[in-house]
């Protein structure tokens, strides 16, 4: 059976962006296929952080995603850092990167651009997630477009590494949903929907009340006249509200075009479709957050399920690169 693995950094909050590019993608499928999702906390101090905010997003994180209908028992579920074989794999995998290679990655040129103190993990960030994948010999994994980048650094880290070292790894491959791979933030139409944006009048958030999501999608940016169409270029605004509603409802952006003459109705029918999808989410996730030891439990099985897994992949990777066995 093929596998699909994707992870959630535990920084910010979670929003409709996430929730398209990854989150339903993941969860669609957990049935039928090896599933792996997880929660990227050592991905989230790379940046300069907050300790107590690490932990505490990364019990929200598990517990929003359990509330979105992950299934512990259809697939793995986990905290990267419960794993160490992570971190163990990611050594192996930079004695196989050039540095160039991690250099040229545009999250590392954007984010390194906006701080006074690079850290060094930063810039070592795609080899840690290359070992995410890789430690389980994904197949796929669905991710929002910014990711791609990054996917495709594994694909290449895993080819040299069995050309090299002998057949080892998997040769994973990016998945983008069809629509709304890239979601865009409602009140900058030119900046993608982010949990680090400064302002989150046009982040919808997962955890937002449905008042809240109404109004920020009835406050979006839209374009100076008021032909609804779909495109991305010249109608970014309209387009992304398009796309959203397109991925809420399973339809296609340019069909749902034709059948809205003002600005209006679209955003009225985008706030419906949003709170829809959301505010089932938010009433599981209220509940679940009452008894957070049960989601540590969950998250602990899952550490343990995994290192199984993990563990015999290093040994193998250990064993082809060269290093004695212990
Ligand atoms: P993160 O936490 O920034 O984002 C989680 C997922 O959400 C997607 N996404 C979006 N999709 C559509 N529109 C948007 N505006 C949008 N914003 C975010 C992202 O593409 C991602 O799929 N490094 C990763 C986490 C990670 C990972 C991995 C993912 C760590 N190891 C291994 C896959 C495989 C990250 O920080 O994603």
């Amino acid at each position: 059976m093929s596998r699909r693995l994707t992870g959630f950094t535990p920084s910010g909050d979670l929003h409709l962006g996430n929730y398209i590019g990854a989150i339903a993608p993941i969860i669609a499928k957990q049935a039928v296929t090896d599933t792996v999702v997880f929660i990227s906390d050592l991905h989230s101090l790379t940046l300069e952080h907050d300790p107590a905010e690490v932990r505490r997003r990364t019990l929200e994180f598990a517990t929003i995603l359990l509330a979105a209908g992950a299934d512990p028992e259809a697939a793995l579920f986990l905290v990267q850092s419960h794993v160490p074989e992570h971190t163990e794999l990611h050594y192996l995998l930079e004695c196989a990167t050039g540095y160039g290679e991690a250099q040229r990655m545009i999250q590392f040129k954007e984010k390194s651009g906006r701080q006074n103190q690079v850290r060094m993990s930063l810039l070592t960030y795609p080899i840690l997630m290359a070992a995410d994948i890789l430690l389980y010999d994904t197949d796929e994994v669905p991710v929002g477009e910014d990711q791609s980048q990054h996917v495709e650094l594994a694909r290449d880290v895993a080819q040299r590494f069995n050309t090299r070292y002998g057949p080892t790894f998997t040769v994973p491959r990016a998945v983008n949903p069809p629509v709304a791979a890239r979601i865009m933030d409602l009140a900058s139409p030119g900046d993608k929907m982010s949990k680090s944006a400064p302002s989150a009048a046009g982040v919808l958030r997962l955890l937002d009340e449905p008042d809240v999501l109404r109004r920020k999608v009835m406050r979006a940016v839209t374009d100076t006249d008021s032909v609804v169409i779909y495109d991305p270029e010249r109608k970014p605004g309209v387009s992304n509200l398009l796309a959203i509603l397109a991925a809420c409802t399973g339809d296609e952006p340019q069909r749902l075009a034709g059948r809205f003459d003002r600005y209006g109705e679209l955003k009225e029918a985008v706030a419906d479709a949003v709170v829809a999808t959301l505010a089932p989410l938010r009433d599981r996730y209220l509940r679940l957050a009452d008894d957070p030891r049960h989601v540590q439990a969950v998250l602990r099985a899952g550490a343990d399920r995994a290192r199984g897994l993990a563990g015999a992949k290093v040994r193998q990777a250990k064993a082809a690169i060269g290093l004695l066995p212990g």
